[in-house]
């Protein structure tokens, strides 16, 4: 029998944190920063929050290029609010990060110098204005899946971040969907360039649900830990599921020639993922991986000055406040 605490512990006497952590797990309920925690439910959580708070960044680069090309004003305003919005999430879980004894420096060092992951679907290149309602629907659809079940993560910051992004997410999620419905309803040429946006971004979505569940040795621990609460393959499932109807709608094809519901499973079939291309873009092999991470590191060096002033003027609010609070003393 093995505990929550961590799955690789054998049964020995636990101490009272841990009788406590193990307890707090089992009623459903949060671990919050003053509470004690296991170090791999520390460093678990630090990997995936600073991971998922590197991909709100790196997420911004594929669409902020099409701000300035939007086919229309209204186009710019909503993609310009997404954009930002990604930069908000960035900054919720950075500091949903930060609460588990890590520094912004510290996960901003990490991502610049390659040494910490982000999502691969941020390195597919988006040659068409098609690509922001594909990105849109597949993409930030794809989130919202992973992402409504981590609003219940057992971490209490971690989940009330995911509350306020699942909500922006699904707004996303419809502004791709009405790019690609428009262009739909539009010409020839623009139907086709809604369907190829489709086709290429289709299977990577896909991927951001993860590897096969037999292939996923992480996720039992951190089912176990109630931060993880369905299985990868279970979520593409319902991905899947959410993609059918709505491809119906739009009129778009979902390329996969063995798409289809099978009554006998209750689940959709579909062809065998493409690891090996999943693999590749992992290893920063993708089309734009080099790319996104230049653009980050150059706009931390640009921003250089602006950290420094802002830490300037905290420190000379703080001196002030102290000075004030001496005065009345
Ligand atoms: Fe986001
Ligand atoms: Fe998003």
């Amino acid at each position: 029998m093995t505990s929550p605490a961590d799955l690789s512990v054998v049964e020995r006497d636990l101490t009272p944190e841990e009788e406590q952590f193990n307890e707090l797990i089992a009623k459903d309920s949060r671990i919050e920063p003053r509470d004690w925690m296991p170090d791999a439910y520390r460093k678990t959580l630090i990997r995936q929050i600073s991971q998922h708070a590197h991909s709100e960044i790196i997420g911004m680069q594929p669409e902020s290029n099409w701000i300035t090309r939007a086919p229309s004003l209204k186009r710019k305003a909503i993609l310009m609010a997404k954009v930002q919005d990604e930069a908000g999430h960035g900054l919720y879980l950075y500091s949903a990060a930060q609460t588990l004894g890590i520094s912004r420096e510290e996960m901003m060092d990490q991502l610049i110098t390659g040494r910490a992951r982000y999502s691969s679907i941020f390195n597919y290149l988006t040659p068409t204005w098609a690509d922001m309602g594909a990105i849109g629907w597949l993409v930030d659809g794809a989130a919202i899946c992973n992402q409504v079940p981590l609003c219940r993560a057992s971490y209490g910051p971690y989940g009330r971040a995911m509350v306020r992004i699942c909500k922006e997410e699904s707004f996303h999620q419809r502004q791709g969907f009405e790019i690609l419905l428009e262009l739909m309803q539009g010409t020839e040429a623009q139907r086709e360039m809604a369907q190829d946006a489709v086709n290429r971004w289709y299977w990577p979505s896909l991927m951001m649900f993860g590897p096969p569940d037999d292939q996923s040795p992480n996720s039992a621990q951190s089912m176990a830990w109630n931060i993880k609460r369905f299985s990868n393959d279970e979520l593409r499932q319902r991905f899947v599921g959410m993609l059918v109807p709505q491809a119906a709608v739009l009129g778009v094809t979902l390329p996969d020639p063995e798409l289809r519901w099978n009554e006998e499973t209750k689940q959709y079939d579909m062809s065998e993922i493409d690891w090996t291309e999943f693999n590749e873009v992992l290893a920063g092999r993708g089309p734009a991986n080099a790319e996104r991470l230049r653009r980050r590191r150059e706009a931390h060096e640009e921003g250089a000055w602006v950290r420094e002033a802002a830490a300037e003027y905290a420190r000379k609010q703080a001196e002030r406040a102290l000075a004030a609070s001496g005065a009345v003393a």
